[in-house]
């Protein structure tokens, strides 16, 4: 007898097979539908900083239209029944391509407002690393003892206090996290009219500093007792959140920081990777931050092919506009090593918590993997740019 090993598709059948029995899942199985009932979910302030872009929102828009430029060419008698969709990435062997990208404020899409934990089980449960923002509603040490088994990466919005970043990275590695993804496209942040309209800033409010408000450098900047002003420390936060003087030269300090897998996300430019390649980063992390940031006109997937040629061997992150399984096949062919998820686990979770996470992942696998199958591609090593043809 074969040892036949699970496919992601096979989740199809368990809900074919849980509707036979009148279950049907709650949860929506389109991004459009996801996206409507988080809407009707969240907190109007909390929905638009999720959903909303830099200006008038058309980078967002087309990192999700770019997709359709390629099409996966069908092959056939592959013997394509079992899939693997699994990736070595920094010497650990994952289940899936897939990472959950840093988000800000996913602490407020849970229902209990403790968003961090929930997708640090969704980690835990599915496989899925997550990669925990430096902006959480519970400190990195506590995200970090949900992830069970599953490994963890640390997200550093590099601060002007150099301390302040040896101290936040060093937490990370005492809490076990195996890598720092560094993000270097928010020494500024995006003009966002949605959130413009609100008036709103979480962070301004006190929200989401759990790191910094439990670091002991940067409780030493605050003038009174943090519990006495949370509004000044917040103040104090915004004062030191980034250094927009960080330049090239800086690197060789980023990398002293940690002898951890070091990643830099917001890398777009074939250059710019050779060069931190150079620096001796280990992954570099294409995304135009989902278009929150610079409303620059290009889709991030049409600059994942150069940038990836140019890192070679060195692994690279993809996100920005991912919303389905097909997505996530397309970009892997064009060169990503793995590619990470943003706002579409943000809704699972409001709709859903750590099981909302799940289901999310769980669709996403399953389509990638139903269509690797019926295109006839066995594994993501035969999965190349010439398994995509690019349409007029
Ligand atoms: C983000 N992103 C982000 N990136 C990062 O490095 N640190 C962070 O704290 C945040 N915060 C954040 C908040 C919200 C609400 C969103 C939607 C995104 C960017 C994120 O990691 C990722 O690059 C994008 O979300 C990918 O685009 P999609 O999948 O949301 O289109």
């Amino acid at each position: 007898m074969t040892n036949v090993t699970p496919n992601f598709g096979d989740f199809q059948l368990d809900v074919y097979m849980r509707g036979l029995s009148g279950v049907r899942d709650n949860l929506p199985f389109t991004y459009a539908e996801l996206e409507a009932r988080a809407h009707a979910a969240l907190p109007p302030d909390v929905m638009s900083y999720v959903a909303g872009g830099a200006g008038n929102e058309y980078t967002q828009n087309a990192n999700v239209t770019a997709f359709d430029r390629w099409g996966l060419i069908p092959r056939m008698l592959v013997g394509a029944a079992q899939r693997d969709l699994s990736i070595d990435l920094f010497g650990m062997t994952l289940p899936t391509p897939l990472l959950l990208a840093p988000v800000g404020v996913i602490g407020l899409c849970a229902q209990d407002g403790h968003g961090d934990l929930a997708t640090a089980r969704a980690a835990a449960k599915s496989g899925v690393p997550m990669v925990a923002s430096t902006l959480t509603v519970d400190p990195l040490e506590t995200v970090a003892e949900e992830l069970g088994d599953t490994p963890g990466f640390f997200q550093l919005y590099p601060p002007k206090d150099r301390e302040l970043a040896g101290s936040l990275v060093s937490r990370a590695e005492a809490a076990g996290f195996k890598g720092v993804v560094v993000t270097l496209d928010t020494w500024q942040l995006g003009w966002r009219p949605r959130d413009l309209g609100l008036g709103n800033f979480p962070q301004l409010q006190g929200h989401c500093l759990a790191n910094y408000f439990s670091d002991p450098v940067f409780r030493a900047k605050l003038a009174k007792p943090l519990e006495e002003d949370v509004r000044a420390a917040a103040l104090v936060w915004a004062s030191e959140f980034a250094d927009p003087t960080l330049s090239w030269d800086d690197l060789a300090w980023l990398r002293s920081l940690t002898d951890l897998p070091l990643l830099l996300k917001g890398i777009c430019h074939p250059d710019d990777a050779l060069r931190a390649i150079d620096g001796g980063v280990d992954g570099i992390y294409c995304s135009n931050h989902g278009g929150r940031q610079a409303n620059g006109g290009i889709p991030a997937i049409e600059l994942l092919p150069a940038v990836a040629e140019a890192a070679g061997s060195t692994p690279v992150i993809f996100d920005s506009g991912v919303r389905s399984g097909e997505h996530i096949v397309k970009a892997l062919a064009l060169g990503a090593t793995a590619v990470a998820i943003g706002r579409p686990y943000a809704y699972g979770l409001a709709l859903g918590g750590d099981d909302g996470i799940v289901h999310v992942l769980k669709s996403l696998l399953a389509e990638a993997d139903l269509l690797m199958a019926i295109d006839g591609y066995r594994s993501l090593a035969d999965l190349g740019p010439d398994a995509l043809l690019r349409r007029a």
